[in-house]
């Protein structure tokens, strides 16, 4: 089906539902070594398990993104089991959208601790060893909403924003190492993302959105196979993909 995937080991995090999920699945499927993270265990063990009764080869470990050590623990398993990281793609994410004038402090501190800083940690466990190896994909997880912004949205769109930031830095520096960097920036996708919203009216508007708008999330996980199966030589940048219907 693809070149390039089978026999990778690919470190994914946010891989307990949605997006990471339907990566884990596809990349599992086409013949890649998966070593999963998250925070809900009992979801990890479940995917684990159907993916290894399949004949995937497969590693869950309970893993906050917000935690260096746990990011670096959960790298560090997969090159100590499998011998090597050749793609760490950094997806956990929440998007607990509210308008500024709500003053949901604790959420913007999340949005940053997991989307910003969980990404920022997940490179640094994933270079350590990628620089070594002379060799390796790092693939991070922005949105539409790292290049647009819309209202109630403020905090998610500059974490979004910093993605892809951190990921064009990180693109010009690790040329040295033979590295290659994709950002994904998906429109809107079926997945329990909306529920991350605590304020009543805007999770309605969102949920009535993604009702009417999204698209599976296997949507997403052709677009990573599609990045990682690229000849060595080739470097997928960037990726933006919407439902066809989807206008902003
Ligand atoms: N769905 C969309 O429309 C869409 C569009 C653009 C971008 N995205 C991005 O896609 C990524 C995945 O989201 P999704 O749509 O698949 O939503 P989802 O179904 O809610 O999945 C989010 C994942 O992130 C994990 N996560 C959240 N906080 C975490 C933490 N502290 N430590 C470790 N893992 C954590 C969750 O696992 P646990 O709760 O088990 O820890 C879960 O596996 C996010 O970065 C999101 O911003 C999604």
């Amino acid at each position: 089906m693809y070149e390039n995937i089978s026999g990778k080991v690919i470190v994914i995090t946010g891989a307990s539902s949605g997006l990471g999920e339907a990566a884990a699945r596809h990349l599992s499927a086409a013949g890649a070594t998966v070593v999963l993270g998250a925070r809900r265990t009992d979801r990890l063990d479940i995917i684990a398990k159907e993916l290894g009764a399949r004949g995937g080869k497969v590693l869950a470990l309970a893993t906050d993104v917000t935690r260096r050590d746990d990011v670096q623990r959960l790298v560090d398993a997969a090159v100590e089991k499998f011998g090597r990281v050749d793609v760490m793609l950094n997806n956990a994410g929440l998007m607990p959208h509210s308008p500024l004038d709500r003053l949901k402090v604790d959420e913007w501190e999340r949005m940053i601790d997991v989307n910003i800083k969980g990404v920022l940690y997940g490179i640094a466990a994933a270079l350590f060893h990628m620089k070594r190896q002379k060799s390796g994909h790092i693939v991070n997880v922005s949105s539409v909403a790292g290049h647009k912004v819309t209202p109630a949205g403020a905090v998610y769109a500059a974490t979004k924003h910093a993605v892809r930031a951190l990921s064009e830095g990180l693109r010009q520096e690790v040329k040295p190492y033979n590295i290659r960097t994709t950002i994904i920036s998906p429109g809107a996708v079926a997945t329990e993302l909306p529920n991350t919203i605590s304020e009543e009216d805007i999770s309605k508007g969102i949920h009535d959105f993604y009702n009417e708008y999204a698209i599976p999330a296997d949507s997403f996980a052709r677009a990573v196979a599609f990045a990682i199966s690229q000849p060595d030589e080739v470097d997928i940048n960037e990726i933006v993909f919407r439902p066809t219907r989807q206008v902003l």
